[in-house]
């Protein structure tokens, strides 16, 4: 069995949000992974469990969401506790923000009902303006283009279980790293473990310059290229994302970058041996379904691994692991 963390270890993270992995510690990153170790054990050998018996999680999506809203709740219901939801996207507007009332007066409100809320908005600094509203943990579970820490949690899950380390891999991070929200939350996890980044995008979707900058002034290697092919061959992991169709201001400027990179079956030829891909998922074109065959394919498994990180998260934060 997995050990659970100690006393003093809970406390890092025991009352605190989660808003974006800048703001996380290494020590409170390891923490994470160390209870959904825990956790996911616990699932393994399918053990009851009711860490969050009697609690309540609001999922608040004010954006599409299949795979974060669905294992967030997953994860509440396997620690026993309950879910109470909101779903609206500008497209299904049906309840308080419809009719004009601020997120601040929102969250205020649900915060009296629940012990935890996980919040997804299309807007950037959403969850910062939730988490100033709420006594309540607030958790991130994407602002527009700005963060997504618990995706990139569960990423780095990932990699720790399809490689056994981080540390000295290369990491390539493939696709719109301009609007992709899980690449600017992932590459502040990954540059606390000695490993190399390359970027791979077109010119228009490269990573967001302030951030580049920043990991380099860190010391850590950057590498930025648009050709997939010396990616591919170099590589450890290939993180693959989604030209993210919504964010884009023309839809001139997205079907002129939509179909940039395509992994193939002939691209993976050339891989290195062990190389993994990852996906947050959802996929439209950019992996082809053929792909899933080969054994390092592990987008599916990534998403797998979201209940256990999430349950951690959801018990961590709001200090209830048994
Ligand atoms: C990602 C998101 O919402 O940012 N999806 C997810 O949470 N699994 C990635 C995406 O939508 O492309």
């Amino acid at each position: 069995m997995v050990k659970k963390p100690s006393e003093v270890e809970l406390d890092l993270l025991r009352g605190h949000d989660v808003l974006s992995a800048k703001t996380l510690s290494f020590n409170q990153l390891q923490l994470i992974m160390a209870t959904a170790a825990y956790y996911e054990d616990a699932l393994v050998n399918k053990r009851r469990l009711y860490d969050m018996d009697g609690k309540i999680m609001a999922s608040l999506f004010f954006e599409f969401s299949t795979r974060t809203r669905l294992s967030f709740e997953t994860a509440m219901q396997r620690l026993g506790g309950s879910v109470v939801t909101v779903s609206e996207t500008p497209q299904m507007q049906t309840s308080s923000t419809a009719k004009g009332e601020t997120l601040h007066d929102a969250i205020k409100v649900v915060d009296g009902y629940v012990d935890v809320i996980v919040v997804r908005s299309p807007i950037k600094g959403a969850a910062q303006e939730a988490a100033d509203a709420a006594d309540h943990p607030v958790i991130n579970a994407g602002d527009g283009t700005g963060q997504h820490p618990t995706q990139a949690l569960l990423d780095i899950f990932t990699i720790i279980k399809e490689h056994g380390r981080i540390e000295g891999l290369r990491v390539a991070l493939l696709g719109d790293l301009k609007y992709g929200r899980t690449v600017h939350s992932l590459v502040y996890f990954l540059k606390h473990y000695d490993c190399d980044l390359i970027f791979v995008s077109p010119e228009q979707l490269m990573m967001p310059e302030e951030i580049t900058a920043e990991l380099r002034s860190e010391g850590i290697k950057v590498e930025a290229t648009t050709d997939l092919r010396v990616a591919v061959a170099a590589a450890d992991v290939l993180y693959v994302t989604r030209i993210q169709r919504e964010r884009f201001p023309s839809k001139e400027e997205y079907e002129s970058v939509k179909d940039s990179y395509i992994v193939s079956d002939e691209v993976i030829a050339a891989a290195r041996p062990g190389m993994s891909i990852l996906h947050p998922l959802p996929r439209v074109n950019e992996i082809a379904v053929s792909v899933d065959n080969y054994p390092g394919a592990a987008y599916f498994r990534q998403a797998h691994n979201g209940v256990p990180v999430r349950m951690a998260l959801l018990a961590l934060t709001t200090g209830n692991v048994l």
